[in-house]
C-alpha cells in the first residue's frame, strides 16, 4: 500500500517491510555475537505494545538461550509524546541478577528508556543492553547508551509494523510517515473565460474536496447590491465588461483566507484575473509558507461563451449578461488581460487544461479525475 488512512490523518510508505527484516538480520547478528557462549540466560525484555513485532522477529534470530519477559510503558497520546512515562504493566517474571537486554520499537526523546532503566536498577538487574528498532538521534537528549540500533531516521511520526497512532496501525508490515502534503492548505485557482463554467463546477469540487469557494465576481455583485463604496465603484466597470482594480480584488482575496477557517483549502474562481493578480497572490501565499496548489482551467470556444451566459441572462438577470455588446467585451478583456497568466502558470508546471465542451457531468468528471491527482 502506497498511503493508508488511520482516523483524520494520512500516513504514506517510509520503509517497506525488506528494510526492516534487514535491519533486524542485522541487529541479531550482533546481539548473537557479543552472547556467544553465554552460560547465564539472559531476559530478552519486550516493552509492550509497541516492540511485540519487533521482538517477535528479533527472538526468532536469536541463537543462544534466552528466556522473554515483557512490561507495558505508555508515554504517547495522539502523534507526540507526553513526557510522561507510564507503567501500565510490571515485569512479567523477576529479573534479580539478570542480564537483560530491553527490546524497543523506537527511541525518541529517550524518556520511556531512562525511566526503564531506573527501573532495571530498582529490580537488581545485573546489566542493562538496550536494543531499538528505530532510533530518532534529533530528539534525543538523553545520556542512556543504546547498544544496538536497527535504523536510525529523521523526526517524523510514524506508524506500522508495531508502531501505532492512537492504538491502531500496529499491524502494517510496513512503516508509513504522517503525509504532510495531506495537511498543507491546498489553493486551487478555476480559470477559464466568462461562462465556462467556473461557478457551476465550483459547487461540486468544494463539496468533494472540502474548499472555501471565492468568487471575485460574487464578491463584487454582493457589494453593488449592498450600495457600499466599493461596489458603486465596480458597478460601472462590471456593467461594461471591463476588470475592477486590481487591488480592490486583492484586498477581497487576502481577507477571505485570514477569515475562513477548517477547510482543506481554497477555490479561486475569478481571481487572479491578470499577471499582476498571479504575482500578488503568490507573494501573499509566499508570506504564510504556501503556494498555489494547482491551476484548473476549463475552456471553452467564444462563440460557446456568448450561448451559455446569453441564456443564463435571462434565468440570473446579471447586468453584465444583458446584452451581446457586454459580453463581447468581457471576451476581449479576458483575451487581452487574463488569457496570458496561461503562459504564467505554464511556466511553473501548475497549468491544467479540461475541455469544457460537453454536459455539466462531463465537465465535472474530467475536472475530478485531474484533481483527484493533487
Ligand atoms: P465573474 O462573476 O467572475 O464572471 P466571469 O468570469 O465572466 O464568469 P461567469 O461567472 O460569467 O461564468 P462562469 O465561468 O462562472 O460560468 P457559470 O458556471 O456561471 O466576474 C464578473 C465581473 O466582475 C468581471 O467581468 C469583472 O468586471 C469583475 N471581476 C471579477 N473578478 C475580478 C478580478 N479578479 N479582477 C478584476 N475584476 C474582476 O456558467 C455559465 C452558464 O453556463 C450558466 O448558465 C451555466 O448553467 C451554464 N453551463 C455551465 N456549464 C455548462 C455545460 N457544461 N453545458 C451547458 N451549460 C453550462
Ligand atoms: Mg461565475
Amino acid at each position: 500500500m502506497e498511503k493508508v488512512r488511520l482516523f483524520d490523518k494520512t500516513f504514506k510508505q517510509f520503509i517497506p517491510n525488506a528494510r526492516i527484516e534487514q535491519a533486524i538480520d542485522e541487529v541479531a547478528a550482533r546481539i548473537n555475537r557479543d552472547n556467544e557462549g553465554c552460560t547465564d540466560i539472559p531476559v530478552i525484555l519486550c516493552v509492550l505494545n509497541g516492540s511485540m513485532m519487533f521482538t517477535s522477529a528479533l527472538m526468532k534470530r536469536l541463537k543462544f538461550t534466552c528466556e522473554l519477559v515483557s512490561i507495558k510503558l505508555a508515554s504517547y497520546a495522539g502523534t507526540s509524546s507526553t513526557g510522561e512515562v507510564k507503567e501500565m504493566m510490571g515485569f512479567t517474571s523477576d529479573i534479580t541478577g539478570r542480564r537483560v537486554i530491553v527490546v524497543e520499537d523506537i527511541v525518541d526523546t529517550g524518556n520511556t528508556i531512562v525511566s526503564l532503566v531506573q527501573k532495571l536498577k530498582d529490580h537488581h538487574a545485573r546489566e542493562v543492553k538496550i536494543c531499538t528498532l528505530l532510533f530518532k538521534p534529533e530528539s534525543y537528549d538523553k545520556d542512556v547508551k543504546l547498544d544496538y540500533v536497527g535504523l536510525s531516521i529523521p523526526n517524523a511520526f510514524i506508524v506500522g509494523y508495531g508502531l501505532d497512532y492512537n492504538e491502531v496501525g500496529r499491524n502494517f508490515e510496513d512503516i508509513y510517515v504522517l503525509d504532510t502534503e495531506d495537511t498543507k492548505m491546498k489553493y486551487y485557482v478555476l480559470f477559464g473565460p466568462p461562462g465556462a463554467g467556473k461557478g457551476t463546477q465550483a459547487t461540486a469540487m468544494v463539496e468533494r474536496y472540502n474548499l472555501h469557494h471565492i468568487s471575485t465576481g460574487n464578491l463584487l455583485r454582493k457589494e453593488i447590491a449592498a450600495g457600499t463604496e466599493l461596489g458603486l465603484k465596480a458597478k460601472a466597470l462590471i456593467e461594461d465588461g471591463r476588470l475592477v482594480p486590481d487591488e480592490v480584488v486583492e484586498g477581497m482575496i487576502e481577507s477571505e483566507f485570514k477569515t475562513v477557517k477548517g477547510v482543506k483549502g481554497f477555490l479561486l474562481d475569478g481571481f487572479p484575473r491578470t499577471i499582476a493578480q498571479a504575482e500578488a497572490l503568490d507573494a501573499m501565499l509566499a508570506r504564510s509558507g504556501e503556494e498555489v496548489t494547482s491551476v484548473v482551467s476549463i475552456m471553452i470556444p467564444d462563440q460557446m461563451i456568448i450561448d451559455r451566459i446569453s441564456h443564463r441572462a435571462a434565468i440570473e438577470g446579471r447586468a453584465d449578461d444583458a446584452n451581446v455588446e457586454i459580453i463581447k467585451n468581457r471576451i476581449e478583456t479576458y483575451h487581452a488581460q487574463t488569457e496570458p497568466e496561461i503562459a504564467y502558470y505554464q511556466k511553473s508546471g501548475k497549468y491544467n487544461e479540461v475541455d469544457g465542451v460537453g454536459t455539466i457531468e462531463q465537465v465535472r468528471d474530467r475536472i475530478f479525475a485531474l484533481v483527484d491527482q493533487f
